[in-house]
């Protein structure tokens, strides 16, 4: 069975494509590059034995879309990753995060119409949920206000599909990660922040290499236990497994209804200050970090009730924090062999 990834280059895209060809899929991915490398295909073939086809388009380009989906109508779904998602730079640039995040979702949706194809999963995020009254967050919490323009992207992109869901016959899934995290346990994938990392974790394991000289907490004087903001931090490997199990969910019409949300998270809240610590229990490494003034744009607070993926999709999370930092520590340790 055929699936399109879009985003497939990039890092949960990459790891998703995996375990959906370790579970018997054909994938066909599509990136622009623009924030990945070509490099992940070659990483996937090592760990699958397989390099997924490929189609370098941008998803703004709307006859490049439907050229590229018309020539796949016998996929059984779409997983749409692909998006900007930067927090800090859709505050700096939100026009840039409007356009490609709302623009890519219309065409892909467009095609999705056009072409027939039965299910769509798309990647949404925690940050819909903005700063929650409620914690931990279920899929029924109240939406607050975006605190970032990204966020919004996600919001606006819920909003689209719930609407087109109500005139279309394809079914539809929104999933919403908490904090991706860590790499492939066989060091062929992982991240690859491009310029400046932006996340947490990736500027944790290159401010440890000495990519970046120092790592700032952003942020200490937030009501939480330590002072620092509170996150749920999951394994990219266990966020990835949940689309091959949507997507099957969908394929074996154990849907409710032809559109479903589910919170991706490990149900765990871990604060800034413990995700560091961690990472120097694991690693061996002393990290060289500052406090500083908060980040415009972030929330407080925000971890996930997941029972309802475990329930209804029957996902459970295999990894613990230390595995993830363990396997973002050798990724790194990784791309400096491969120069990446
Ligand atoms: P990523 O940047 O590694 O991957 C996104 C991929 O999409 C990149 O390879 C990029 O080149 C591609 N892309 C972007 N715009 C495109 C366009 N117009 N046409 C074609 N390709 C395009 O990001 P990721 O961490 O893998 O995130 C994947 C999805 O999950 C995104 O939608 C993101 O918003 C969402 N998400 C990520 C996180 C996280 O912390 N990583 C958390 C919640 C949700
Ligand atoms: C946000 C979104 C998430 C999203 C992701 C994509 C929220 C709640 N989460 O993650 O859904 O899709 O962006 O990028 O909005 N931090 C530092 N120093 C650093 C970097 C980060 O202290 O150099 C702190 C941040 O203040 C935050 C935590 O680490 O408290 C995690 O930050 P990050 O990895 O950037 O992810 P979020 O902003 O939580």
């Amino acid at each position: 069975m055929k699936v399109i990834v879009t985003g497939g280059t990039g890092y949960i895209g990459s790891h998703t494509i995996v375990d959906l060809m370790q579970n018997g899929f054909e994938v066909v991915c599509i990136d622009n590059l623009m924030r990945s490398k070509e490099y992940a295909l070659s990483g996937i073939e090592k760990i699958t034995g397989t390099k997924p086809v490929f189609h370098y388009i941008d998803l703004c380009n709307k006859d490049a879309t439907f050229d590229v989906i018309s020539g796949h109508k016998d996929a059984v779904g779409i997983i749409h990753f692909a998006a900007l998602k930067s927090v800090g730079e859709s505050v700096e640039q939100p026009l840039l995060y409007y356009h490609n995040n709302v623009d890519s979702l219309l065409n892909i949706l467009a095609a999705v119409k056009e072409f027939d194809i039965p299910n769509f999963v798309f990647s949404s995020s925690c940050s819909v949920y903005g700063n929650a009254d409620e914690l931990p967050v279920t899929e029924h919490t109240l939406m607050q206000k975006a605190e970032s323009p990204y966020a919004h992207t996600k919001q606006i992109g819920e909003d689209i599909i719930r609407n087109f869901s109500k005139v279309h016959s394809s079914q539809h899934i929104l999933l919403r990660y908490f904090n991706p995290i860590g790499a492939h346990p066989s060091s062929f994938i992982g991240e690859i922040p491009i310029d400046k990392p932006n996340n947490l974790v990736p500027y944790i394991t290159q401010t440890a290499i000495g990519k970046m000289q120092q790592l700032t907490v952003f942020g200490d004087d937030y009501e939480t236990r330590d002072g620092s903001c509170i996150r749920d931090y999951i394994h990219v490997c266990d966020i990835a497994h949940a689309h091959t199990l949507a997507l099957q969910h969908l394929l074996h019409k154990e849907n409710e209804s032809n559109i479903e949300v589910f919170n991706l998270g490990t149900g765990m809240g871990v604060s800034v200050l413990e995700v560091i610590e961690a990472f120097e229990k694991v690693s061996g490494q002393k990290l060289n970090y500052t406090i500083g003034p908060r980040r415009a744009g972030d929330v407080v607070a925000v971890y996930a009730d997941n029972t309802k993926a475990e329930v209804r999709l029957g996902w459970k999370c295999q990894y613990s924090l230390e595995d993830a930092m363990l396997s973002a520590w050798n990724w790194e340790l990784k791309m400096r062999e491969l120069g990446l």
